[in-house]
């Protein structure tokens, strides 16, 4: 899952496609590159790791040419060399792709036997051999791309360029997003309307299949069947505006901090105060036929979903299915008629979810999405549309988005309880009272970030660290861990508090600190038994509680951190914080890339 960007322009791209892709290194940033055509020449400069590199390449060695195209990767096949980085070229044909091409193997033995030598180890490269080998052989590039296209399989999105015709850009995609921005005589490819933001707001999304030939006199669309059609031209709405760290060291920290203000601003679309209501932004969805809900998403969306299970259990009293999207649509999942398929995504473009939801549609599913980007694939392709309010999210461990999507969750449980006649007046007006205390509560929260940065120096030397949480807690205990593990590099596992004692026990000794998530109230003493149990065995435990928990049970903790007293209900999103802030600090003092950690993506457009 690579980002990938297009310039026909007027003038010379070459700024203008790094510029575009800053805005999609959240794809991915193992390496990058450019290719432009200029003097008869396909040229370019790839560089490995961070696009500053290859910003220093091109400063040294500027790009000419006023057509390019531009890639960052995350890899897939081969490892993020030079060699591997995008675009790939022959002599006569360069080309960007996001996505993997499922039968490279035998496509690339049978270009190898007919002599064209490969340089690199990815996917790709066939599609390049593909495209050259015809036009090398007079067959006209559109002719040559239509009849490649047909060869592969699997997702791409695909930017071709080519060295004879500098008035040409190719694009196509199956899989994998691709649009079309339009500008003053200048058109435009991009993964998403993000990269083209500071070029154009005039966007055409591509469908499954489409691939676009751009002229400077025309941009012809065909569909899967090569049959010429109109996507409609839509306004992004997205803002050039490159979004920077302000006083904050890292766009994480900033993301934690800013959840009081983006639940607030998410909870004004979900609830109406005045009238003690909750209130969806599609005021008309009818839940009342709904007998099943089955969520689906991956990583912390995942666990969002996992707390929603709970509170949909518990108000709306429905039953319940959760899986994560990579594994939904192979275990041949049982789906009634009638049932509400809910989908959670910050990006909305997440390979496994967007499968997933496509899954669910064609067995008959009503397809709802919780999702942070309004502009996404999954947001366009909901039958409900619950959109979260965080703003942009740039650290790839997510934060502000999973709150914002916990209090979406909230709002839809109170919801789907009421339309199932199981919420009275009076237990939905609580509900409003407690979620709309929330921001205040996650602010409290915040100010108890010295203490949890104090605490960091003493986490950072762990080789290994559990979580352990109940009910709603656990799924907070499972983001906790992989926060810390995702920008911290530590082994960190989350358990449901009364499963230790099936096994994970054994991991303990005094090496390894137990982040005990345990807010006072029904669950409290339950919890704090098996944290008891964690102690006995010389386990090092942080305990994280209101102040009548640490009162009851913070003494023989290594350190305790206070939160407000909440309700239950919004405990999650008060909880959050200090396991954020937990795993930010850690990550500081070990010294890793938080807002870009190793190996990750922001945005998972690969299956
Ligand atoms: C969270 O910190 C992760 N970086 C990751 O698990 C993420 O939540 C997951 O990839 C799902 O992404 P999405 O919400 O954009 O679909």
């Amino acid at each position: 899952m690579c980002g990938i960007i297009g310039i026909l322009g007027r003038d010379a791209v070459s700024d203008r496609l790094v510029e575009g892709l800053r805005r999609l290194e959240y794809r991915g940033y193992d390496s990058a590159g450019v290719c432009t055509v200029h003097d008869g020449l396909l040229d370019r400069r790839r560089a490995e790791g961070k696009l500053d590199n290859l910003a220093k390449k091109l400063l040294a060695d500027p790009l000419p040419g006023a057509i390019g195209i531009a890639h960052t990767r995350w890899a897939t096949h081969g490892a993020p060399t030079e060699d591997n980085a995008h675009p790939h070229a022959t002599e006569q044909v360069a080309l960007v792709h996001n996505g993997i091409i499922e039968n490279f193997k035998p496509l690339r033995e049978a270009l190898q036997a007919r002599g064209r030598v490969f340089t690199s180890q990815t996917d790709t490269e066939v599609v390049a051999h593909l495209v050259s080998e015809k036009v090398e052989a007079g067959v006209d590039p559109v002719e040559a791309v239509r009849t490649s296209l047909k060869e592969i399989h699997g997702a791409f999105a695909l930017a071709i360029l080519f060295r004879e015709h500098p008035d040409l850009l190719i694009g196509a995609r199956l899989g994998s997003p691709l649009v079309v921005g339009y500008g003053e005589n200048e058109t435009y490819l991009g993964s998403d309307a993000l990269a083209l933001a500071p070029l154009t707001q005039k966007i055409a999304y591509l469908d499954e299949g489409d691939w676009v030939v751009i002229t400077r006199d025309k941009v012809q669309i065909f569909d899967k069947d090569d049959q010429p059609v109109e996507r409609p031209v839509t306004l992004s709405g997205v803002t050039g505006a490159l979004i920077d760290k302000g006083n904050y060291r890292h766009f994480m920290l900033k993301e934690i901090f800013e959840q009081p203000v983006v639940v607030a601003q998410t909870l004004q679309s979900y609830l109406r105060p005045l009238e003690e209501q909750v209130a969806l932004p599609d005021r008309d969805f009818d839940f009342s036929k709904i007998s099943r809900v089955t969520i689906v998403a991956c990583g912390t969306s995942f666990y969002a979903g996992m707390v929603a299970k709970y509170w949909f259990e518990q108000f709306a009293r429905m039953p319940v299915d959760i899986d994560v999207a990579s594994e939904f649509r192979y275990r041949a999942p049982v789906l009634d008629p009638g049932g509400l398929a809910l989908f959670i995504s910050q990006s909305g473009e997440t390979a496994d979810t967007l499968a997933a939801l496509r899954h669910a549609r064609a067995e008959g599913q009503t397809i709802a999405v919780v999702v942070n980007v309004p502009t996404s694939s999954m947001a366009r392709e909901a039958d409900l549309l619950l959109p979260t309010y965080a703003g942009p999210e740039i650290g790839v461990a997510s934060t502000k988005a999973f709150t914002c999507q916990l209090a979406v969750l909230a709002a839809l449980a109170a919801n789907l309880a009421r339309a199932k006649g199981r919420l009275s007046p009076d237990a939905e007006r609580e509900i409003v009272k407690h979620l709309a205390e929330a921001p205040a509560a996650m602010n409290a929260a915040l100010s108890h970030d010295s203490e949890i940065e104090a605490l960091a120096p003493l986490i950072a030397p762990a080789r290994d660290v559990l979580y352990l949480g109940r009910g709603p807690d656990y799924p907070m205990a499972l983001e906790g861990a992989l926060k810390l593990k995702e920008i911290s590099y530590i082994h960190a596992e989350g358990y449901a508090a009364g499963e230790m004692k099936h096994g994970p026990i054994a991991l303990i000794d005094d090496n390894v600190p137990v982040i005990v998530i345990a807010p006072s109230g029904p669950l409290f003493e339950k919890t704090v038994s098996n944290m008891q149990e964690v102690q006995a065995r010389g386990g090092k435990v942080v305990l994280i509680s209101d102040a009548e928990g640490i009162a009851l049970a913070g003494e023989g903790c290594m350190a305790t951190i206070e939160m407000p007293k909440v309700h239950p209900l919004i405990a999650p999103l008060v909880y959050a914080v200090p396991v954020q802030l937990l795993a930010y600090h850690v990550a500081v003092v070990k010294g890793t890339d938080v807002d870009q950690p190793r190996n990750l993506a922001k945005s998972v457009t690969v299956e």
